[in-house]
């Protein structure tokens, strides 16, 4: 029998349909709420608010589970490289052997860049954070491709919306994204801006095109590469966080791809999502200037009248572990090891991570380390300044909010508009 609630207010009861996804979670189909109760709902945050029906990501923050088309990320880590993941998250299955030679061929085509968006990137100051520099960067790329990018119909499938036209913009974008990325990282270390080397594979030229010296043979150091790989999968997609949530409700006016994107590389900068990662290492950082005071600053992130949290803890939807975190933190201990790195600010982590589990503040709000815990401290082990970290987040979760937009557009919902219960001043007059 089809499931349904029942809501009751001022005498009447309304029965609203249940909607169940493919493992069995819940919602209350309220889309006539207002036409029938004269009801809006009021949930700050969008905490209890489903905005979509998708079926890319799984999350189950209860029990810590991940999952890109049903596979989980633990698997996917293991056995797949990050553009075999990336076809997964856009077209939904896993590539052949064919398709993603096809799809690698047809990336390496597009990584021409256009002179004048050279001009367009020198002309930002150095001291320019990588985030806002990649922002406008994406958003100046529909300049070089207006026919796909601003010729959107509402009624035929045009513009990006045309499935041959999507495609084009999905790899001219997984093309030149990763060369923007890699000239803000060269501008901040002062080497001259590279480009991309197509005889190596999609993950292998991200560690080419960002670290390869000028007048040096580059030689490739396959724990950069595989450590690289593992970072950007876990990152490729994380269902509607708030970046996700941007690009499909900026994409949901019929904006283009890269405009859309662009909005949610904005929304992924601040440091209660993907900033949080440089926020952890500026966090450490500070903690071990402070004689490694760790009980210092949990005291501070339990003080409610103090604003400092603790960076890298905590998570809207996981509230049992963050299954990317226990994957990363193995890789840093990994890397770090590889590489023959000793670095103070790994073992000041692992020592906030056992007492922020044993301390009853952390456990009774089940605050746990989330992604951005360990990450910076991996990407710190490969030479990357932490303004990049978020740079390096942005890489990894292009295919995810491809994969959003795509689907956001297909389904063909109506444009995002939510509510608001208005609390200002009733009408008044300008007294002269
Ligand atoms: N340190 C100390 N206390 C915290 C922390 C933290 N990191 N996170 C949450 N809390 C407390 C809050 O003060 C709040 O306490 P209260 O109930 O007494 O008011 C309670 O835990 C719930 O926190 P909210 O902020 O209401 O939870 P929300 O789901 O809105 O926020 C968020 C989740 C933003 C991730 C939060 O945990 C946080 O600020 N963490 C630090 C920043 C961070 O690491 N962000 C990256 C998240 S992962 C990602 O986006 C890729």
């Amino acid at each position: 029998m089809d499931k349904s609630a029942k809501i009751e207010f001022n005498g009447s009861s309304y029965t609203f349909p249940v909607i169940t996804g493919s493992e069995n979670e819940e919602a209350i189909d309220i889309k006539n709420l207002r036409s029938e109760m004269g009801l809006i709902t009021y949930d700050p945050g969008y905490k209890n608010t489903g905005h979509c029906i998708s079926s890319i990501t799984y999350l189950d923050g209860e029990n810590g589970i991940l999952r890109y088309r049903g596979y989980s990320v633990e698997e996917l880590c293991e056995k797949k490289s990050f553009l075999e993941v990336t076809y997964l998250l856009i077209f939904g299955d896993l590539p052949s052997q064919n398709q993603l030679e096809k799809f690698q061929n047809d990336i390496r085509e597009e990584t021409l860049v256009d002179e004048d968006l050279k001009q367009i990137f020198k002309s930002f100051p150095k001291s320019a954070h990588p985030m806002g520099v990649l922002s406008s960067l994406t958003s100046a790329l529909i300049a070089f491709n207006p026919q796909n990018e601003t010729k959107i119909s509402m009624t035929d499938k045009e513009g990006v919306t045309a499935d041959d036209k999507m495609y084009l913009s999905t790899v001219r974008l997984l093309a030149k994204f990763p060369i923007m990325s890699s000239w803000t990282l060269r501008k901040i270390k002062g080497l001259p801006l590279n480009y991309s080397n197509n005889n190596l594979s999609y993950t292998e030229n991200i560690a080419y095109m960002m670290f390869a010296k000028p007048n040096q043979e580059y030689v490739q150091n396959d724990v950069i590469v595989n450590a690289l790989n593992t970072l950007l999968i876990l990152h490729a997609d994380h269902e509607q966080n708030c970046s996700t949530s941007t690009v499909r409700i900026v994409g949901s006016s019929y904006a283009g791809l890269y405009a859309s994107i662009s909005a949610g590389i904005s929304a992924l900068w601040g440091r209660l999502h993907g900033g949080a990662n440089q926020a952890v290492i500026e966090m450490l950082e500070l903690i071990k200037n402070d004689n490694s005071d760790i009980d210092k600053y949990l005291n501070k992130a339990k003080d409610k009248s103090d604003p400092f949290r603790l960076m890298g803890f905590g998570h809207r939807v996981y509230k049992n572990f963050d299954p990317r975190a226990k994957i990363i933190k193995k890789a840093a201990d990994q890397v770090l090891n590889d590489l023959g790195i000793d670095d103070p600010i790994l073992d000041i982590a692992k020592s906030i991570e056992e007492k922020a589990l044993t301390d009853e503040y952390f456990i009774e709000k089940k605050l746990y380390p989330n992604v951005d815990f360990y990450s910076g401290i991996i990407y710190r082990a490969l030479g990357i300044p932490s303004d990049m970290f978020t740079v390096m987040f942005a890489l990894g979760r292009i295919p995810g909010w491809i994969a959003q937009w795509k689907e956001m557009r297909d389904s063909n919902n109506p444009i995002g508009r939510p509510r608001q219960i208005y609390n200002g001043p009733t009408h008044r007059k300008i007294s002269s």
